[in-house]
């Protein structure tokens, strides 16, 4: 896979397909394998480019304390690298709609459109921020195993676990490779994310918001409320899948996607 030096990182990714750059962004604790079924259906009408953020996959370790200002930096140098000067479509599941957030307020002109997958705009209630730091402790006295197992059950709706068993089997492997160092460093960055509802009522660019009923993590009614402060955007809620729905129903997923992108 290339790899692009940036001034904080070494950013290894997945790039396929000709055509207008349509960037994925991963959610925490994945990397770029869990678009790899959106990597394969829009390479053949995109210029697809699916990151490991840093200390993920591939790409180098979180050596220091990061923001998400800072993941989204690293990928504005990639696309810099790779896509110079070109709009680009960004599609961000969870914190990668974190991400997605730096990127529309922070380099507004380099987002053609904007695909928001089960995400907030808010920031961590003290509640979530105190989970977070006790999971941090948790980590660092025990390893990740609990954390992730907690996180696993709630990451994927019932319907996945029972029909696709074998893609709640790939998520765990992959939420397993991520070292525990970038599990804390990430739980940090996460609680310290500024909110970014005031930046809404910014958004210029075509937007989808795409949410799943059975999502315990950004219920849907949150993620509709979100969606109504973004103009002109469209909410998609995908019946029957949690969290993750790139990977627990890629067809109805790559089909809404696609239809958005038809049309905006
Ligand atoms: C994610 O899927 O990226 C995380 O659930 C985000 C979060 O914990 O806020």
């Amino acid at each position: 896979m290339p790899e692009v030096q940036t001034a904080n990182a070494r950013i290894v990714l997945e790039v396929a397909g000709e055509g207008e750059p349509l960037l994925f962004i991963p959610g925490f604790p994945l990397d770029h394998r869990m678009w790899s079924a959106q990597v394969k259906f829009f390479s053949r009408s995109f210029r697809v480019f699916a990151p490991d953020l840093r200390g993920y996959g591939r790409s180098s370790a979180q050596a220091a304390p990061v923001t998400m200002h800072d993941l989204a930096r690293d990928l504005i140098e990639v696309l810099d690298q790779l896509a110079p000067n070109q709009p680009v479509t960004v599609c961000g599941l969870s914190m990668g709609g974190y991400v997605a957030w730096q990127l529309v307020h922070c380099w507004p002109q380099r987002v053609a459109r904007l695909v928001l997958c089960h995400t907030r705009s808010a920031a961590d209630s003290p509640e979530t921020a105190r989970g977070r730091r006790l999971a941090m402790e948790g980590i660092r006295q025990s390893g990740p195993e609990a954390f992730l197992s907690a996180m696993l059950e709630r990451l994927v709706a019932p319907q996945t676990k029972e029909r696709n068993p074998e893609t709640v089997t790939a998520i765990r492997q992959w939420m397993q490779e991520a070292p525990a160092e970038s599990l804390v460093r990430t739980l940090d960055a996460l609680a310290q994310r500024p909110d970014a509802t005031p930046w809404l009522e910014e958004i210029r660019c075509p937007t989808l918001v795409i949410a799943g009923s059975g999502d315990p993590i950004t219920p849907p009614s949150e993620m509709r409320t979100m969606a109504e402060q973004i103009a002109g955007s469209q909410f998609v809620l995908l019946d029957g899948v949690g969290h993750l729905s790139p990977c627990e129903s890629p067809e109805r997923f790559n089909q809404t996607l696609e239809a958005f992108l038809s049309k905006a």
